[in-house]
Formats: structure tokens, C-alpha cells, sequence
């Protein structure tokens, strides 16, 4: 058998049930490994329960149950949760397993035979929070880590210790000759950094308290937690007694959050490793938090919440069958969690993607065209295939998406999907088939929904990964049988595979739309009317989001209301793509606009300028946009800024745009 594809994600502490931070972690993993399949490489993925802390033998205490009990009902919760999101692992491991305390003593057993453990007596610091020693420096004088703000115990004990400092300097010439063994970069170079200060030997043993993988040869304490845990990713394998173990080792990609990154997954694990004579992981990849007004989203805090209540959102707001809720979920999470930086989570933002970029970018083209009148039922027939401009652009998305799947970057490589669709909707914008068919131009419209339609099929398959239902969905309206997992990456991966003349199914809309007017209405985004924005006929006045009076030219503010440099540094004005524009039902002056504000960066826009453009005139063109202004509701459609406008005499709205082509995103002062 050949190696497999082998990627995992933390084992999650069970003191508490799974939220959306721990399911973007699993659902990053899962479409890692449905992506892989149709890549046919047969991957196998790797979740599971870390249950020896602590923490998890406090908490509980508190519940009033034995450990045992308590981590049989905390870590079925997590089993669950996977389920409802469609996470298709290959192994749920626990700590618990028999197999896994089996392979932890024999690491153990070998570190200790080799010198690598030997006895000591710790005295310092222990945070159960963090489940991680600490020395006097890492901690402020009221007891606190200074980097994690975890409250620390003083503890004395004999312990074992494992030879972490030998092993500093083959670690960092490994990571030297290996640029993409820690990513993102950021995080590579954090850890080179901590190295450098020096690796100090760490205790791996604790005094037990009847909770915990014992000693070999020692009951009288247990494994320490991070010793056990990180040795879940060798037992999935088989090591050391089944010789299948390197069908899977080395593991292909380790995925986490960076509080476990450094210190635990780059440099513990992979000493451990060393030390065990075994080839060290590929990937280890680190990526950022969901934060909640700038704070860790966590268990312990319970200021997150958990996936369930965001499927129960969606399905109540917009009405749409269960599994298409999971996936808009599973879209959100993995499109806006960043590798780099932390990203703040709110379910406003999981309305506004699932309004603007499912329900109109990617719902939208497949049923205007398969519902449009002059749609003949069955794929067209194109006049050719490789040279039509959205091939062009098929084929730098799927470039873009493979890059980014390298390094699990689902972010990236939707952002590239949304792309091709945005493309797309222009396309269909510019050669307006509707048109053609009135002028009974049969061949030129045909050509036009092929490949719009191909294109369709191509973001279908490639967000399959991400969203199995509603890719399965697309492919039936299509009349395709559901993208097979069968390895045929390059036959589907490439443009040109719709077959003419075959039927397509019936085309029902996949995403009703939510209506955002109640959640805003509660919210600090909407503003008053002002008697200003009633003057400006340009901007959303027939609405209650009120136009910032020192944006719009007609108006001139009395001499002594001026502002300051700093005032105006702080709205960010940018250059933007318009992708699209259609009217807005009942609303005769108001546009609906999609616009592109640099790389992965799409929003929905609402603009007062019906009476001045008709929609099929603006796609393409560039515009100025407020780019940091509060979301706001506008006839129950979400804006999230405003472009700016001139208004010339006869009131007609007249749109800012460079006077020079300058790409989308390019800041404006
Ligand atoms: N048990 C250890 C891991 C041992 S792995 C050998 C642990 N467990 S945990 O329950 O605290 O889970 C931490 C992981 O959950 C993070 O690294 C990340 O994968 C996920 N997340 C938890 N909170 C999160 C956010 N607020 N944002 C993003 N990911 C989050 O540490």
C-alpha cells in the first residue's frame, strides 16, 4: 500500500462541549481530506479527545461524576458535533483508548532506555488552564503568564524529565533546510526565535491523582498530559508494532491554533520525535483565532458560541433545508479564518457571506440561466472551448487553489472560486444573453451559457470539498451524478467538461435569502435619517442609513464644522472593482451592487443611483468606496460601505472614478 495522505487536528480537551473555534480546526481537516480524495490520495484524517488533563479531572469534579464517566459523555458531544457538520474522519481517537496508553508508556519506556527521560525534582510554576509548566520570567507578580493571562499554581515534586535541550540544534537546521515544515512563515520564525533562547529539559511526569496514563514501573505518578496527548498522532499509525505504520508516518499536515503551536507542536513533539529515531512531519501548520471583541473565543470563557446555534440561525432566518445551513456554516468558517492574524467571528458576517456570496454570487448564476426563458433545457453546444476568456480565468483559479491547498489555505482558495464567479456574473453582465435571444442570435447565446454554465460546474466541483451538499446539489441541477471521489482530480479539475446536449435537472434555488433588516434594526450599524442625507439624492435616501454629511459634494458643511487630518485618516477610502449590479424589487432608485475591494476582498453594496445608471452599464467599472463603513441594512439588503458620487444639476448621482486604471484595493486620500 502506498504512503497516505495523513493529516490531523488537535485532540480537544473535553472539559467542555465543542464550539465554532475547535469545529474550523476539524472542518479545515475534513475538507483537506475530501480535496484529497478526488485527488486520489487516499487520505486519512485524524480527530479525537485529549482526556488526562486536569482541567478535564476538575471540571469533572464539578459536575459531580467520576473522570471516566465525565470523559465519555464530553467527548461523545464532540463525536456529535463532527457528525452534524458532515466531518468525515477516519479515526476518532481518545486518550482513554487502550491502544494509545499502550504506545505512550512504550515512547516513555524507549526515551528513558536512551538516557532522553531521567528523574528529577521540579520546582515552579503549573498552569491547569494552559496544562504547561512555567519559569519565573514567563510569569508577572500577581501570578499571571504574561503571554497566555493564565492563572499559575506553585508546585514541588519529583518528576521525570525529558532531554528537550538536546535536541535544540537539530531542530532548528531541520527547520532551516525545510522552509515549509512550520507555516505560516510568521510562525517559523517565532519559533526559530524561541529556540534560540534555549530549549530547557521538561518535567513529563506529575504526581498522581488517580488520573492519568501511569509511569512505567512508577504508579505512583502519571504521564504529564502534552507527553500523552502529541503521541495520539504515532498510535493512529500503528507504530511501533504494526510495520504498516509508514502507510501513514510522517504525518502530511498537523493543523492547529497558534496556542499550541510553538511550544508544543514545533518543538516538543518534534524533539520527542528525534529522540525516537523517527522522520519528523511535513506540515505543521499554525493558523490564527476567532476572537470575540478582540478576545480568544474559548470553552472556558463560553464567549463563543457553538456550531449547532449558527445551523439553528440560518435555518430559522432563511428558511433553507438543514444540510445547505451546515454548509454556509462550514463556507464561513473555513473562508474568513486567517492563517496569520487572529479574525474577529460574528454571525452578522455568516449572514452577509451567506447573503452576498452564496446566495448571490454562487446560487444566482446557476438559476438565472438555467431559469432564464431562452434556456434550452439541455448544455448548449460552444462554438470552442479553450480560448474563451472565463477558460482563461478557470484556469488561473485552479492554479490559485492548488497552491493554497498545499498549505491547507482554505481562504485563499476560495477566494479564488469567488473569482471565477465574480468573473462569471460579469460575463454574463457584458454579453448579455437575454439580448441575444431577443436579436435571435441562437449560436452567439449558446456559446454565452455554456460557458457560464461551465464555469458554474468547475466552482461547483472545486468547492465541493468545502461544501458537499450544496456542491452535490449544483451538480444535480447540472444534471451531473454527484462529483465522484474517485481520484479523477485532472479530468474534472480543467475546463470543458460539461457535455453538450446532455440534460440539465431542474433548477430550484439553493440559498433563500436572508432578510437582514430585524438583525440590524437591533444593532448600533443602523443610524438615524439626518436632513442631510435627505439632500444628498445620490446616496440611500429612501432608507434610513444616513449618508455622512462630509461625503457628499453637494453639500458643503457650515465653515465651523471642519475636521481634522486625523478625522479623515480615519475613513479609509478605496478603489473598487463594480462585478455586478441589479435592481432592488420595490426600491426604484436603489442598486444592488457586488464589488471586488482588492484580493479576496467582496462585498455586496447598496447604492442610490438607479436613476442615474442602469445596472448592465456598471460592471467593470472603478469606483471609490467608503471601505470601512458599519454594515448597514438598507431595504432589507445588507451594504457594507458606500461608493461615492458627485450630483450634477439635474440631481443625476455621477460616480468618482480614477483617472487612471489602478487595481482594486489601492487606498484613496
Ligand atoms: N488538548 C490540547 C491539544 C492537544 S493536541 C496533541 C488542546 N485542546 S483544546 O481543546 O484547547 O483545543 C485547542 C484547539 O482548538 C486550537 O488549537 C484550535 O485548533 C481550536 N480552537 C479553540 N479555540 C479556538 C478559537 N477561538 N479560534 C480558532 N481555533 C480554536 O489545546
Amino acid at each position: 500500500m502506498s504512503k497516505r495522505f495523513y493529516i490531523t487536528t488537535p485532540i480537544y480537551y473535553v472539559n467542555g462541549a465543542p464550539h465554532v473555534g475547535s469545529a474550523t480546526t476539524t472542518l479545515l481537516a475534513d475538507a483537506a481530506t475530501r480535496y484529497r480524495r478526488l485527488r486520489g490520495e487516499n487520505p486519512y484524517f485524524l480527530t479525537g479527545t485529549d482526556e488526562h488533563a486536569q482541567k478535564v479531572a476538575d471540571a469533572a469534579r464539578e459536575a459531580g461524576t467520576n473522570p471516566q464517566t465525565f470523559v465519555d459523555q464530553v467527548s461523545r458531544r464532540f463525536v456529535e458535533t463532527w457528525r452534524r457538520l458532515g466531518c468525515d474522519y477516519d479515526r476518532f481517537i481518545r486518550t482513554t483508548d487502550a491502544d494509545h496508553q499502550a504506545v505512550v508508556q512504550e515512547v516513555f519506556r524507549r526515551l528513558e532506555a536512551r538516557g532522553d527521560v531521567y528523574r528529577g525534582t521540579y520546582e515552579g510554576w503549573y498552569s491547569v488552564s494552559d496544562e504547561a509548566f512555567y519559569r519565573d520570567t514567563d510569569v508577572d507578580e500577581n501570578g499571571i503568564v504574561r503571554e497566555t493571562g493564565a492563572k499559575v499554581e506553585r508546585v514541588r515534586e519529583d518528576v521525570h524529565y525529558f532531554r528537550l535541550s538536546a535536541y535544540g540544534e537539530r531542530l532548528k537546521a531541520h527547520i532551516l533546510a525545510h522552509p515549509d515544515f512550520l507555516l505560516p512563515e510568521t510562525r517559523r520564525n517565532e519559533v526559530l526565535a524561541f529556540i534560540d533562547q534555549g530549549l530547557r529539559d521538561i518535567a513529563i511526569s506529575r504526581r498522581s491523582t488517580g488520573w492519568g496514563i501511569p509511569v512505567p514501573g512508577d504508579p505512583s505518578k502519571v504521564i504529564y498530559v502534552w507527553f500523552d496527548a502529541l503521541i495520539n498522532y504515532l498510535t493512529a499509525t500503528g507504530w511501533p508494532n504494526d510495520a504498516g505504520y509508514t502507510n501513514l508516518w510522517p504525518c502530511d499536515a498537523h493543523l492547529m491554533a497558534k496556542e499550541i503551536y510553538t511550544r508544543f507542536h514545533a518543538t516538543l513533539w518534534p524533539a520527542m520525535l528525534l529522540a525516537l529515531d523517527l522522520p519528523l512531519p511535513r506540515h505543521v501548520i499554525g493558523h490564527g483565532w476567532w476572537t470575540v471583541s478582540g478576545e480568544k473565543g474559548s470553552k472556558s470563557r463560553g464567549n463563543i458560541p457553538r456550531a449547532e446555534d449558527m445551523i439553528a440561525l440560518l435555518q430559522e432566518r432563511s428558511g433553507a433545508p438543514e444540510p445547505i445551513c451546515v454548509d454556509a456554516l462550514r463556507y464561513y468558517l473555513l473562508r474568513d479564518i486567517q492563517f496569520a492574524s487572529d479574525t474577529e467571528f460574528s454571525p452578522d458576517i455568516l449572514v452577509g457571506r451567506y447573503n452576498a456570496d452564496l446566495a448571490n454570487d454562487l446560487g444566482n448564476v446557476l438559476n438565472r440561466v438555467l431559469r432564464a426563458k431562452y434556456f434550452p433545457g439541455r448544455i448548449p453546444e460552444p462554438r470552442s472551448n479553450g480560448d474563451a476568456p472565463l477558460a482563461l480565468v478557470a484556469r488561473e483559479t485552479i492554479a490559485t487553489y492548488e497552491a493554497a491547498l498545499e498549505a491547507v489555505n482554505w481562504g485563499e482558495a476560495l477566494a479564488a472560486v469567488w473569482q471565477l464567479l465574480g468573473a462569471t456574473n460579469k460575463y454574463l453582465a457584458e454579453t448579455q444573453p437575454w439580448i441575444l435571444a431577443k436579436n435571435g442570435q441562437a449560436e452567439a447565446v449558446a456559446h454565452v451559457l455554456y460557458d457560464t454554465l461551465e464555469a458554474t460546474r468547475l466552482a461547483a466541483y472545486l468547492v465541493s470539498p468545502a461544501m458537499p451538499s450544496v456542491a452535490a446539489e449544483m451538480a444535480r441541477q447540472l444534471g451531473l451524478s454527484n462529483f465522484a471521489a474517485d481520484g479523477s482530480w485532472a479530468e474534472h479539475a480543467r475546463w470543458g467538461v460539461l457535455v453538450p446536449d446532455s440534460p440539465t435537472g431542474d433548477a430550484t434555488p439553493l440559498f433563500p435569502r436572508i432578510d437582514t433588516k430585524m438583525a440590524v434594526a437591533a444593532g448600533p450599524a443602523e443610524a438615524k435619517p439626518t436632513k442631510l442625507a435627505k439632500e444628498a439624492p445620490h446616496h440611500v435616501n429612501e432608507t434610513s442609513a444616513a449618508t455622512p454629511a462630509t461625503l457628499t459634494t453637494d453639500h458643503r458643511p457650515p465653515a465651523t464644522d471642519t475636521i481634522t487630518i486625523d478625522d479623515f485618516a480615519r475613513v479609509q477610502l478605496r478603489i473598487a472593482d463594480i462585478v455586478s449590479a441589479e435592481a432592488i424589487p420595490g426600491a426604484k432608485k436603489l442598486l444592488r451592487l457586488q464589488i471586488r475591494v482588492g484580493d479576496g476582498d467582496e462585498r455586496q453594496l447598496v447604492a442610490g443611483i438607479a436613476e442615474s445608471y442602469a445596472p448592465d452599464d456598471l460592471p467593470g467599472k472603478k469606483i471609490v468606496v467608503v471601505a470601512n463603513l458599519q454594515p448597514a441594512t438598507i431595504r432589507g439588503v445588507q451594504s457594507q460601505g458606500m461608493l461615492l458620487a458627485a450630483t450634477d444639476e439635474a440631481g443625476r448621482a455621477i460616480l468618482l472614478t480614477p483617472e487612471q486604471s489602478v487595481p482594486a484595493g489601492s487606498r484613496v486620500k
